[in-house]
């Protein structure tokens, strides 16, 4: 497997679900990678174990500063993730934000410190994990739609940023996916609240739809092969079925749009 962007990468997200099978995948492919988490994995063959909460600046830059200090860093792969549902008038403040300061502000984080390497090297990679949820809009889970929204506009603006310093970015779309990320779900339903039954059965909806879904290791993959391209894509939405269902997100009218996913998650 080609390597452009040097044989060095740094996986956040890397104790469970996709970002560990990518650091799994990639090691196997002959990257050295750092396999970055609150819960890092113990170190392997190629996979070095690297404490880091992308919530906590500290942290982020002692990780960071441990792997250049080691060696550099080529591609940056952003897996750290979670998600609270509830309605979005019940989930309080502090919810959304916690979502938003995993989600999005983690890596704004992380790429704080990784791409001024990158840029000074003249090349690199970052890969950012968005969601379908990132374009289509998931009722019961606005807030964690929203962070990958937001993903969404900053990968596509950051990529036009560093053309010009030959780094690159690509924004990784999986859509249902069994991992960790169905368990550690969190939830935002208070006593007594008017859509507790909507919640309960959209919830159940999308967890039979995870747990049913894609192989952890089938966006490992997309973000492996991403890597070994010279002129990487903005965006590769992971599997045909959803790649087909994005399509349809563009043909559709709002109504349409509207009407299918409420029907979806009632
Ligand atoms: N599963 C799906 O259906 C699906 C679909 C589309 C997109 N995604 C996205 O894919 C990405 C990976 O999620 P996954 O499905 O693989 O879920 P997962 O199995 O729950 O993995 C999430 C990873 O994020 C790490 N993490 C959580 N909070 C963190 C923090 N504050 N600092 C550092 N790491 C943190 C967790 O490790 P620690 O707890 O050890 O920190 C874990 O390694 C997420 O961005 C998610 O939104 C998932």
């Amino acid at each position: 497997m080609r390597h452009p962007y040097g044989g060095r990468a740094l996986i956040t997200g890397a104790s469970s679900g996709i970002g560990a099978a990518a650091a799994r995948l990639f090691a196997d492919a002959g990257y050295t990678v750092y396999a970055a988490s609150r819960h890092p994995l113990p170190d392997a063959e190629r996979i070095t174990g690297l404490p880091m909460d992308v919530t906590d600046d500290e942290s982020v830059r002692r990780a960071v500063a441990r792997m250049a200090g080691d060696g550099g860093v080529g591609v940056v792969l952003h897996c750290a993730g979670m998600g609270v549902a509830g309605a979005a008038e019940d989930t309080p403040d502090q919810d959304v934000r916690d979502q938003f300061e995993v989600n999005y502000f983690g890596v704004l984080r992380v790429n704080r410190h990784v791409v001024p390497l990158l840029r000074q090297a003249g090349q690199g990679l970052v890969i950012i994990t968005g969601s379908v949820a990132g374009r289509i809009p998931i009722p019961y889970q606005s807030h964690y739609s929203a962070t990958k929204y937001a993903l969404d506009a900053y990968a596509e603006c950051l990529r036009m940023e560093l053309k010009p310093f030959g780094v690159k970015v690509t924004l990784i779309e999986p859509g249902d996916t069994a991992t960790g990320f169905t368990a550690a779900r969190r939830f935002a339903v208070p006593e007594g609240s008017p859509y507790a039954a909507q919640v309960k059965s959209a919830v159940a909806r999308m967890e039979r739809d995870e747990r049913s879904g894609h192989p952890a290791a089938k966006p490992a993959r997309a973000a492996l092969r991403t890597a070994s391209r010279k002129n990487p894509p903005p965006r590769v939405t992971v599997g045909a079925s959803y790649r087909a269902i994005m399509a349809l997100r563009r043909a559709l009218p709002a109504r349409a749009l509207e009407a299918v996913l409420s029907r979806l998650y009632r």
